[in-house]
């Protein structure tokens, strides 16, 4: 199974990070000085995808600007010679082939999925939810990929949760394989803890095969009205084998002020040339 695509889902509203997200897309939120979406196109990029499709809700188009050239930009940096900030706008451009499909209206994650078919055609692919950042090494969804070529079966990643924190997520049933890997047998989107059937959420990075667009085409909306990709696979696990991976690496979920705000201070202390000046500013802070 080699996968060539990447489908990241973009077409969210943001409403937990209102109010910045009335104007700017949450996924142009920075991490430091890094857009989350240019991180998770990075992921796809350093794990082996040659194409990304962004599903976008109409009007997102900075999202695409951000991959795209920026003749004047580059020029003005190429005659001041700041060779490094060439280096890393051209960087952002050069990541991968990127296209773009919209979702008109927000009938939910499977649709959005949906939206990207004819821009996949019948190939395996993957799906990524630019709300989660992992700081993996190698990247998680080349992790995630090995799983997935490994068995030559789709394979999604999983985080073991809280059991208060289970209702936020899709939840599966599976059988443990070996260390981080799990074969799964049942999945329930959004649980009540009492309904868990464990504390393994499904986290944000899907390889997929193109059968499940025929599983969308016939979906019935679920929770919330909406056409849930939880529910699709849970179809696909009952045509043929869906393996789990468990991530094992840190997560910040950009979606959330808390986590969101965790992930800065977390990005810039990797960062020699800000750790120096931040640590003591921190402990500071931390000790008033
Ligand atoms: C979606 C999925 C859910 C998954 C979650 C991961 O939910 O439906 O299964 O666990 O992403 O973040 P959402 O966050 O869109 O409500």
């Amino acid at each position: 199974m080699k996968v060539r695509k990447a489908v990241i889902l973009a077409a969210g509203l943001g409403t937990r990070m209102l109010p910045v997200t009335k104007v700017v897309p949450k996924e142009m939120l920075p991490v430091v000085d890094t857009p989350a979406i240019q991180l998770v196109a990075q992921e796809a990029a350093e794990s082996g995808i040659e194409e990304i499709i962004f599903v976008i809700s109409p009007g997102k188009t900075s999202l695409i600007d951000h991959f795209a050239p920026a003749p004047e930009l580059e020029r003005a940096l190429e005659e001041r010679e700041k060779r490094e900030l060439l280096d890393l706008v051209q960087s952002v451009r050069n990541l991968a082939r990127i296209n773009a499909v919209e979702q008109h209206q927000p009938l939910g994650l499977g649709h959005a999925v949906l939206q990207a078919k004819n821009a996949v055609g019948n190939e395996p692919f993957v799906v990524m939810l630019p709300d989660d950042i992992f700081d993996c090494k190698p990247p998680l969804l080349r992790q995630l990929l090995d799983v997935a070529e490994e068995n030559d079966s789709p394979a999604i990643a999983l985080l073991h949760v809280a059991l208060s924190d289970v209702s936020k997520y899709g939840i599966v049933a599976a059988n443990k394989l070996s260390a981080y890997r799990y074969r799964i047998t049942g999945m329930v989107e959004k649980p009540a803890p009492q309904h868990a059937p464990s504390q393994l959420a499904i986290m944000g990075r899907y390889v997929l095969s193109p059968e499940i667009f025929d599983l969308l085409q016939h979906a019935k909306p679920g929770v919330g009205g909406e056409i849930q990709l939880t529910d699709v696979l849970l179809g696909l696990a009952q045509r043929r084998a869906l393996y789990g991976y468990e991530i094992a690496c840190p997560r910040y979920d950009l979606g959330d002020r808390a986590g969101f705000v965790l992930a800065q201070v977390a990005y810039a202390l990797k960062r020699p040339e800000l750790a120096d000046s931040l640590r003591p500013r921190l402990r500071e802070l931390l000790s008033s």
